[in-house]
């Protein structure tokens, strides 16, 4: 919805409806067709932006949580639990790697990967929490700073990150998407920080 309703993309939209109208004889199918056309290929890159995410890391630290996470002391991985109708379900996760810091005298910081709260329960400070539980983790292996990256679009963790005091040091376009799919997403990948 944030990339169709993109002043860009609404133009282009108007553009492809009005033309095929024009030329195609003022055919509304045609017209439908050709601006739905460029609605749907929105769709498709701001799906293949994300869902394309989400694949490369489940074919990465997340095919082996055990392994890339809990054998190096400075790498962790947490799962919110709780019992819900007698069962206990996951409600949220969180991750953190340990980095070395090019910049500050072979000390280390961590990045944070993979925060999510279970959309049935946001808004209960679960991801404070979560967001918390890593933090202390950096600080406890003596880490510098926490670093983690974002998109524009997820407007609740970037709230989330400047509540809890992350500053904004870089917006890119850069991922291992291709760059035309990036572009048509309209979002941007923000990479904020805070020094601990
Ligand atoms: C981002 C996310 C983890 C936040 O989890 P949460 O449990 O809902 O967050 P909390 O309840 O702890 O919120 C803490 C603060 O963050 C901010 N915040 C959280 N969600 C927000 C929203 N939808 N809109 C605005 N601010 C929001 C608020 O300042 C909030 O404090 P408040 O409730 O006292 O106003 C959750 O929305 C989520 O899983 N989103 C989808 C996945 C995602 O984007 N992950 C981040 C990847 S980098």
């Amino acid at each position: 919805m944030y990339a169709i309703t993109r002043p860009l993309h609404i133009t282009v939209s108007l553009f492809f409806y009005i033309v095929a109208y024009v030329m195609g004889g003022q055919s509304v199918v045609l017209a439908l067709m050709s601006g739905g056309a460029w609605i749907g290929l929105v769709y498709f890159c701001c799906h293949e932006f994300y869902a394309g995410y989400v694949r490369a890391r489940l074919n990465t630290d997340m095919q082996d949580i055990p392994g890339y996470y809990l054998s190096n002391p400075d790498n962790c991985f947490w799962v919110a639990e709780a019992e819900m109708n007698g069962r206990p379900q996951i409600l949220g996760m969180v991750a953190v790697e340990g980095k070395n810091d090019p910049g500050s005298d072979g000390k280390k910081y961590g990045e944070v990967y993979r925060m999510i709260v279970s959309s049935s329960c946001r808004r209960a400070g679960l991801g404070k929490r979560l967001a918390n539980t890593a933090e202390d983790f950096c600080r406890e292996r003596g880490f510098s700073k926490i670093e983690l990256s974002t998109s524009s679009t997820q407007k609740a963790a970037v709230a989330l990150y400047f509540k809890l005091g992350f500053k904004l040091i870089l917006v890119h376009t850069r991922s291992e998407n291709l760059q035309w799919i990036v572009w048509m997403t309209r979002a941007t990948i923000l990479t904020m920080e805070k020094n601990i």
